[in-house]
């Protein structure tokens, strides 16, 4: 008998047991393992969890993996793992805390599954990836950031509550980082292959752009105690599947990037096709002048936080 798929996620909080529930709910891998600092919370979610896919008629085991050692194995680790800020906290303390926390968790995968495929979640998201990326010394291909398919989804409902029509039919694009600056591509965007320009007027349009932007704070606001995670991890789901199933999907991910579109040494979100390698290609799209501008601005922002983690030597001799 085979091993099976295994999927480690790392941070059992909302979303990485929401990625782990639906998962097992569709018997996406054989072996989930939730490792969290919170042993007994994790302990039961994965039996609740594992009773779950028994309902669902569902091979899927949800464990915890007590020691680092436990993800060993895995063919996917999701790292969900991060802090949220805290009243007198700087996004610079923030960000430093989750880089601390992400080169510690990186350090276990690097160690116990080297051959792994990282999908990062955590925030700010796309300086994590990065971090990741520097801390497994692993090809690019082989850690990807989540943001990109969740960004999109947001903005294809919006587009849908603007319209009325074509629910889960709305292809939206959304590249750049997953921040303010995120970069909503309505010209790329169709409702079934009919042009957003040819339903929608430009004001509509810019409405739409705009409350894409600020999608991940309007949940915030109404949840008042955490973000979102419902679409935060169905689409880390949808990542981790066309990893295992090897279905070369395209979407846009959170990537390092080596001199596509102009940019070396940071990591934003581009179309990739995922499968069993990771990233099994990487495209680079035409974009107009003021696509490439809002680009700009969004990597620019993006390296802004690379360069305090630099400054405060975080990667030692390796930058
Ligand atoms: C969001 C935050 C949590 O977009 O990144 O929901």
């Amino acid at each position: 008998m085979g091993k099976g798929k295994k999927v480690a996620i790392i941070g059992a909080g909302n979303v990485g047991a929401t990625v782990a529930y639906s998962l097992a709910m569709r018997g996406s891998c054989h072996q989930i393992v939730l490792r969290d600092r919170n042993i007994e919370t994790a302990q039961g979610k994965a039996l609740d969890m594992s009773q779950a896919a028994n309902a669902a008629r569902m091979h899927t085991v949800v464990t915890v993996a007590k020691e680092a050692k436990d993800i060993a194995g895995s063919d996917v680790v999701v790292i969900t793992a991060g802090s949220p800020r805290k009243p007198g906290m700087s996004r610079d303390d923030l960000l430093l805390m989750n880089a601390e926390i992400t080169k510690q968790v990186v350090g276990d995968v690097k160690k116990h599954c080297p051959d792994a495929i990282i999908v990062m979640v955590s925030n700010p998201l796309d300086v994590m990836t990065y971090v990741a990326l520097k801390e497994s010394g692993f090809p690019r291909e082989r850690v990807i950031g989540m943001a990109g398919i969740l960004d999109a989804a947001r903005m294809a409902h919006f587009i849908y509550q603007k319209i009325g029509y074509g629910a889960g039919q709305i292809r939206a694009s959304v590249m750049g980082g997953h921040g303010d600056d995120m970069v909503p591509l309505p010209k790329f965007s169709t409702v079934a292959g009919v042009p957003l320009t040819d339903v929608l007027t430009e004001e509509e349009i810019i409405d739409i752009v705009e409350r894409t932007k600020h999608g991940g704070a309007e949940i915030v606001g109404l949840l008042k105690t955490g973000s979102a995670y419902y679409a935060p991890a169905k689409s880390t789901t949808v990542m981790v599947e066309a990893i295992l199933q090897d279905t070369k999907q395209i979407h846009s991910c959170a990537v390092y990037l080596d001199g596509e579109y102009g940019y070396s040494d940071v990591v934003s979100g581009v179309p990739i096709a995922l499968g069993a390698n990771g990233i099994e290609k990487l495209f680079e799209v035409t974009l107009n002048m003021g696509q490439q501008r809002r680009f700009a601005k969004s990597v620019k922002s993006v390296k802004s936080m690379i360069d305090v983690l630099k400054a405060k030597n975080f990667f030692g001799d390796q930058q």
